[in-house]
């Protein structure tokens, strides 16, 4: 059963054994290797949809009532 984690000031963390994600043109986005992926909420990340840790050095701060 997919796992997904809403990470307090980072990324969205989904761990599954399968998984696929898709763009809005319906075209599959590759994913890492491995069976957890990150997903940049915090919108300054170079390689989006995915976490690259750029939401420490700007700062991002969730907003705790969304999750
Ligand atoms: S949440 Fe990590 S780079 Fe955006």
């Amino acid at each position: 059963m997919p796992e997904i984690t809403i990470n307090a000031n980072g990324p969205i963390l989904i761990s599954t054994e399968e998984l696929t994600l898709k763009a809005n043109d319906g075209s599959e986005i590759p994913l890492p290797k491995g069976r957890a992926v990150a997903l940049c909420r915090c919108g300054q990340s170079d390689m989006k949809p995915f976490c690259d840790g750029s939401h420490k050095a700007c700062g991002f701060e969730h907003d705790p009532s969304t999750a």
